[in-house]
């Protein structure tokens, strides 16, 4: 495979029509529990608020945004197998087909989320560009990417191959239960400057590392108990 088939692979928004995603990611999967840990204690009440969730997935964050008192949530997802799954588990969750580089809207929202969906974009200044736009005056952005060390990183067995495309991006192949997942690698640093160029403030960053109750749960991940699996950052305008 060539490295331009990588990037392709890495950025087609079909990738995930082609993987068993629905149960590694669903809301009572171990992982979508931790990640609602983790993320938790930084996200305010949603009360009142107009949310959009780029790449919105199995839709396994919607309940927590409706319990967090969200006014509205509305998901953009590519892939027709993610939307399967989420309109199956969540009907009333209301999810535009397309990628959120082609998602047209006038709506301004008060928060938008973007969970690891940064993996699959190219362009990264364009999307904070346009995130930036889509945000109300005192908006935020909350998010998440996985950490390029984490993800370089020998483990669970799992077959790594690495590829260095550019010196802030790399492409990283990995063979899961679930399938071949291909996914944009970027230091957690250049991501936060180029959110910055566009005119995005940085309010806060917190590492995410698997907890007590995780490593309960995957104690594969014992393997990497201190590593840093990703990072969110709440961006403000
Ligand atoms: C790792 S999953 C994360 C799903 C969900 N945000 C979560 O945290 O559970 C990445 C999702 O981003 C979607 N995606 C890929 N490319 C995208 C794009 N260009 N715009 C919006 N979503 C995209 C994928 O189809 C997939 O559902």
């Amino acid at each position: 495979m060539k490295q331009d088939d990588f990037l392709g692979k890495a950025t087609d928004p079909k990738l995930y029509d082609h993987l068993n995603w629905g149960n590694t990611m669903s809301d009572n999967s171990n992982w979508h529990k931790f990640l609602v840990r983790s993320i938790e204690p930084l996200i305010p009440s949603l009360q009142n608020k107009e949310v959009l969730d780029i790449g919105s997935g199995t839709g396994s964050m919607y309940p927590f945004f409706i319990l967090k008192g969200a006014k509205s949530v509305i998901g953009v997802e590519p892939s027709e197998q993610q939307i399967k799954f989420s309109s199956q588990n969540h009907p009333k969750f209301l999810v535009k087909q397309s990628t959120f580089e082609n998602y047209n809207t006038s709506t301004k929202f008060d928060i938008i989320f973007s969970l690891f969906v940064s993996e699959h974009i190219l362009d990264i200044e364009k999307f904070f560009k346009k995130a930036h736009d889509l945000l109300t005056d005192r908006g935020s952005l909350f998010f998440t990417i996985t950490d390029a060390s984490y993800e370089k990183t020998p483990r669970f067995n799992y077959n790594i191959e690495v590829h260095e495309i550019e010196p802030f991006l790399s492409i990283v192949k990995t063979n899961r239960s679930a399938g071949t997942m291909f996914d944009i690698v970027r230091p957690v640093e250049y991501v936060q400057k180029i959110a910055e160029k566009v005119g995005l403030k940085i309010k806060e960053h917190q590492e995410i590392k698997p907890d007590k109750q995780y490593l309960e749960d995957e104690p594969r991940y014992k393997e990497l108990p201190e590593k840093t699996i990703a990072h969110l950052i709440h961006f403000t305008k």
